[in-house]
């Protein structure tokens, strides 16, 4: 076993080139390696027997929870009877159609048509095609831009990291490219005129918004992106108000709006989608990691009528749409998403997320948030954060060189955590399985509380 371990890390420094790693530290050896060898419920395990609960449930997508045979069985049985087959020209199978039957059926309303791709990058950037096609068909060519918030993840393509607002995936690759556009980040606690209440720091945020717009002339907007609840920026919930605000500006200049909800998507805010929870009304909406709680890599952009009805218009006038991947709407992944959504209903997992979530972020606000250092406990459903600060009354932030954010997070894993130390900022968050329940709540609590306090227990 040591040998085989051994020989793992080897090919893994030699060979294995990680996302989102520190190249030259990983392959010389300077940062850990972790083979992950199995898991259960809400626990990984990796090759030295060290088991972890995984308060962030992988990148917040195994939402119902390691080792469901369901979804293993259903997996395995779509491999038998049908491992492939594509989607072009009409083509389809009763799993990937009968997914896009249940996706309407959970969907806000107004949704009609889902376009099935492999990850959140790939649906965003279907989205903008889709939303450029959309204005060539209704003859406005110039209305092309799209506006995205800073500290908004939307991916890590050539032009959804474009939409995403965070500087590490923009460094040196030469983004963010036009026509993407940024706004002010709804971001309350890091507001700059701490006098204003939520509502009129969201006032603020749709008063840019419309600025930009007006700015740039609105015959040149098409379309403004972002999480009901930013996520990688720091898992900040909008401050009250926001939505129906930038709803307001969106419908003023006819911007289509799309919703990320790759995190949201499928129960984390204790509601089947984050737009319903916050009264957005979107003309696309972005899913993914919910849709089948990663155990297939699948993903959708779900299209509203109003969207659909044009696009079917542009068929008409220009032949066959020219978009598509090999694995469209793969079987494997759609009879994933099946049993993945059949058994967030036979399981109760939405409602847990509300109960749940609501629970843990409430312990957690009274374990840690009246520590010095801790500026703010802040999420919605089961998304959760810590904003670590240098001095509270000042608000004033750590060096970013201290990382005090990763410092915190290894305390945590040594006590048998994971959280993520989010990329900007200070910030520890925490997205666990929707299946979590109050006992596994307490433990992931209590191990930050310790966390919290080893890291700063000299300073
Ligand atoms: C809101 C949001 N959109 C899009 C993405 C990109 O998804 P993927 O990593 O599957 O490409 C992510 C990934 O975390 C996300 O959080």
């Amino acid at each position: 076993m040591l040998d085989k371990r051994n020989e793992l890390n080897a090919w893994d420094r030699d060979h294995f080139f990680h996302p989102s790693t520190h190249m030259g530290m990983h392959a010389r050896g300077e940062t850990p390696t972790r083979v992950i060898a199995g898991a259960e419920g809400v626990y990984i395990t990796d090759t030295t027997g060290k088991k972890s609960l995984d308060a962030f449930a992988g990148l917040y997508c195994v939402n119902v929870g390691y080792g469901r045979e369901k979804i293993a069985n259903a997996i395995a049985e779509q491999a038998r009877n049908l491992a492939y087959y594509h989607a072009y020209v009409g083509h389809g199978t009763e799993a990937s159609i009968t997914l896009s039957k249940m996706i309407i059926d959970r969907a806000p309303e107004g949704m009609s048509r889902v376009y099935f791709g492999l990850s959140g990058s790939d649906a965003n950037e279907t989205n903008i095609k889709l939303i450029w096609y959309y204005n060539n068909i209704l003859g406005r060519p110039e209305k092309k831009k799209i506006i995205s918030r800073w500290r908004g993840y939307h991916g890590s393509g050539v032009m959804t990291g474009s939409l995403t607002g965070l500087e590490l995936f923009h460094k040196a690759f030469d983004l963010p490219r036009a026509p993407i556009l940024h706004t002010e980040a709804p971001y309350f606690f890091r507001r700059a005129d701490r006098a204003m209440n939520e509502e009129q720091f969201a006032q603020h945020c749709a008063d840019r918004l419309e600025e930009m717009v007006l700015a740039e002339g609105p015959e040149t907007v098409a379309a403004f992106i972002g999480e009901p609840i930013l996520g990688t920026g720091g898992i900040v919930p909008p401050p009250k108000t926001y939505w129906q605000k930038i709803q307001a500006v969106l419908d003023k200049y006819d911007v289509l709006l799309v919703a990320d909800e790759v995190v949201t998507g499928f129960g984390r805010l204790g509601t089947m989608f984050g737009s319903d929870h916050y009264g957005m009304k979107p003309d696309l909406i972005t899913i993914a990691k919910g849709l089948t709680s990663a155990y297939a890599p699948l993903s959708g952009s779900i299209v509203s009528d109003k969207m659909w009805q044009v696009l079917v218009q542009g068929s008409d006038q220009l032949g066959a749409i020219g978009h598509g991947w090999t694995y469209s709407a793969h079987p494997i992944c759609a009879a994933a998403g099946i049993a993945n959504l059949e058994l967030l209903d036979e399981l109760g997992i939405v409602e847990n997320a509300g109960s749940t979530g609501a629970y843990f972020r409430s312990e957690l606000a009274k374990a840690v948030g009246g520590h010095r250092h801790v500026g703010e406990v802040r999420g919605d459903g089961l998304m959760a954060a810590i904003e670590f600060v240098e001095d509270k009354d000042d608000r004033k932030f750590f060096d970013p060189a201290q990382k005090i954010g990763p410092q915190v997070a290894s305390a945590l894993l040594e006590r048998g955590v994971i959280g993520r130390a989010m990329p900007q900022g200070d910030i520890l968050g925490f997205a666990p399985p929707l299946c979590l329940t109050r006992e596994e709540a307490d433990i992931v609590v209590k191990a930050a509380a310790g966390a919290i306090e080893s890291v700063f227990s000299n300073r």
